[in-house]
């Protein structure tokens, strides 16, 4: 097996704009300072100054604002442990490949982040009654051929999500200011949602009175397959995964090992994590171990003696609260989102 070291964030080939963490070294809830993965469509990463800064809040509210980062840290404080995966996580499982960064299985982290509920924010601002969403902007901007034009990354939330008390306006991640590549000096956390609606480097909150229909909702971050009707990735889909033995790891024949991993779910609690030792032919339930907070992934960890020499195929299977279990066949889409198929490494015994 491989031995435990610190988890090391990386780009993926060719692709800078997305550097993910394995998590074969992951150990306890937190992902280590510096390892967290980051997902940036425009890069150079921006670098924000405090001074200076400001949030503007407008659009359908009574009283608009303009926030200073003192006046922000100024309001009551709020904390969340929230794993946050990048909606393209596990894309290069996809068959036929889908468009896109392929990330294979290590676009997820969790943090502690603190700052203002987004809630308390908008109730300052005074919501009007023709409010419907709240569109996050950030201060990055890219050239985007299909529209031939520049546009800043933006997304908008529905109202309901919005004044989630755990929706927040994060300026702390694990007790120190943001980083400049996860956002500084404030970004949106929401919590159960795939990592695109957490917008960085925020500048703008503009309360809408009607749907909003941008890039980085209706062309991307939509589940587009074939002869079925588009609908927006929102929600994490329920996922275990595997940290140690990681995949083609020599383990031992007849020497009892931990298989461990991580599991989460934006729809409810991680009930159930299934594990099997045969390909798929049989299945044992994983422990688990309490997830830090509502929103964060949870431990679990089975015993498990190799016997014959060999190669051995693992499998590993997560169930929600809400009922959702993980599908055995991928659930494809053109653009390779929410790709969460039961997760398969294979081992060599010796
Ligand atoms: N916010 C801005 N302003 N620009 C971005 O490109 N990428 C989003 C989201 N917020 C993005 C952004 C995506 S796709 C993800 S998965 C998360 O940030 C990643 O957050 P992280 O880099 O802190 O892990």
């Amino acid at each position: 097996m491989s031995a435990t070291a610190t988890p090391q964030r990386v780009p993926v080939p060719g692709h800078p704009e997305g550097c993910e963490t394995p998590l074969t070294a992951q150990v306890g809830w937190q992902t280590p300072p510096g390892a967290f993965y980051t997902r940036s469509h425009f890069l150079p990463t921006p670098v924000l100054a405090a001074e200076g800064w400001q949030l503007s809040v407008e659009g359908a509210v009574e009283r608009p604002l303009a926030l200073t980062l003192d006046e922000l840290r100024a309001l009551p404080s709020h904390t969340v442990i929230a794993t946050l995966e990048c909606a393209g996580n596990n894309r290069t499982a996809l068959d036929p490949p889908a468009d896109g960064i392929q990330f294979r299985c290590g676009a997820v982290s969790t943090a502690e982040w603190r700052g203002v509920s987004l809630a308390t924010v908008l109730h300052e601002a005074g919501l009007r009654s023709d409010a419907q969403e709240v569109l996050g902007e950030g201060t990055d901007r890219g050239h985007e051929k299909s529209l031939g034009r520049e546009i800043p990354f933006e997304r908008s939330l529905p109202l309901a999500k919005a004044l989630d008390p755990d929706t927040l306006l994060a300026y702390e991640m694990n007790g120190q200011p943001l980083p400049d590549e996860h956002g500084f000096p404030a970004r949106l956390i929401v919590p159960g949602w795939y990592g695109m609606a957490s917008v960085k480097w925020l500048a703008k909150l503009q309360v809408l009175d009607r749907p909003y229909g941008g890039f980085f909702q209706k062309t991307k971050y939509i589940y587009e397959v074939p002869g079925q009707e588009s609908t927006p990735v929102r929600t994490m889909r329920v996922k275990a995964t595997f940290a140690q033995p990681a995949d083609g790891d020599t383990v031992t024949a007849g020497a009892p090992i931990t298989v461990r991993g991580y599991a989460w779910s934006g729809e409810g609690a991680v009930s159930r994590v299934a594990v099997s030792t045969d390909g798929g032919a049989s299945w044992q339930d994983a422990e688990l171990t309490a997830a830090p907070g509502q929103w964060a992934w949870c431990e679990w960890s089975l015993e498990w003696t190799p016997g014959a020499a060999g190669a051995a195929t693992l499998l590993v299977r997560g169930t929600d609260a809400a009922g959702n279990v993980q599908p055995l066949d991928v659930p494809w889409n053109r653009l390779g989102y929410g790709n969460n198929g039961v997760q398969q490494i294979t081992v060599n015994a010796r």
